[in-house]
């Protein structure tokens, strides 16, 4: 039976583009009413409007604390409330390990872990107001399972989505509200790009497509990821199937790192 989420108020952070984009738009095919967030406005339009219905856009900074509860806000005035909180933006940057700078390591910290701890604590905050209960899904990586080399401080900002994703099941478990993590692997989208021109940069590979490449045939199914691919285990955290799991940080890579 395909999973219902009629009756789910959800946001989605970091949905402008890529993988949040195909979250917002899938929880929306399955009944979901989403509030579509990102730094991008205009992109984040873009896909409430192609949703069409009742999807809401706004421009959110996942570091900006008020800017993430006005996202929530608009969550609760156009839809009643909030069910399902995605904290999914996130940034990545390629860096042999001795030329990370003290900035580098800023940047990244703050959309990708200082980010996630924000949504989580603004989420926590409504759905405890609420009393309901609910579900937080942050979007993690096989960077938060494995520390990969040239993306060092972006694993470490991975493996803090994991840790705040246990640390917050744990403390808010007791108020109905579940926390787990998604875990990609290599996912084509635009932030690839950005990692693939970043191993040329630094003569890490020699032409475009090749870390890509590379990176993707360490999965066991063969393939790189489509952000589609993430649709069905987003769908499943979303939902009430997924009623008894918390504290997880699910591999949705293909078969590249067994935890
Ligand atoms: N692409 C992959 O292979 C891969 C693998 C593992 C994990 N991830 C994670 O998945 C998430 C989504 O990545 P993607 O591949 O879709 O990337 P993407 O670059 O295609 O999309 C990221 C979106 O986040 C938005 N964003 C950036 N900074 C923001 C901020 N401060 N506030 C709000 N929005 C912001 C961007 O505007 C963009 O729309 C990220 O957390 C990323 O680390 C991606």
């Amino acid at each position: 039976m395909a999973i219902d989420l009629d009756g789910v108020r959800a946001v989605i952070n970091g949905a402008g583009q890529g993988i949040g984009a195909a979250i917002a738009r899938g929880l929306a095919e399955s009944g979901a009413r989403v509030v579509v967030g990102d730094i991008n406005e205009e992109k984040a339009r873009a896909v409430a409007a192609e949703i069409g219905g009742s999807a809401r856009a706004v421009k959110v900074d996942v570091r900006d604390r008020a800017s993430v509860r006005a996202a929530i806000g608009e969550a609760v005035t156009a839809f009643g409330g909030l069910d399902a909180m995605f904290n999914n933006a996130g940034i990545a940057q390629v860096r042999p390990f001795l030329d990370i700078t003290e900035e580098d390591f800023r940047v990244v910290m703050d959309i990708n872990a200082l980010g996630v701890m924000i949504g989580v604590q603004e989420t926590v905050r409504q759905m405890k107001a609420q009393g309901t209960g609910g579900s937080i899904v942050n979007t993690a990586s096989i960077a938060g399972k494995q520390g990969y080399e040239p993306l060092a401080h972006y694993s470490a900002s991975k493996f803090a989505v994991v840790a705040f994703t246990q640390a917050a099941a744990r403390a808010f478990g007791k108020d109905g509200i579940r926390v787990n993590a998604i875990c990609p692997g290599v996912v084509a989208t635009d932030m690839w790009k950005t990692i693939d021109q970043g191993f040329q940069d630094n003569a890490l590979t020699e032409r475009p497509q090749e870390a890509f490449e590379t990176f993707a045939a360490g999965a066991v199914l063969g393939r790189a990821s489509t952000p589609g691919d993430l649709v069905g285990v987003a769908r499943w955290l979303a939902s009430t199937e997924s009623g008894f799991t918390t504290g997880q940080s699910l591999m949705a890579d293909g078969g590249m790192v067994f935890v």
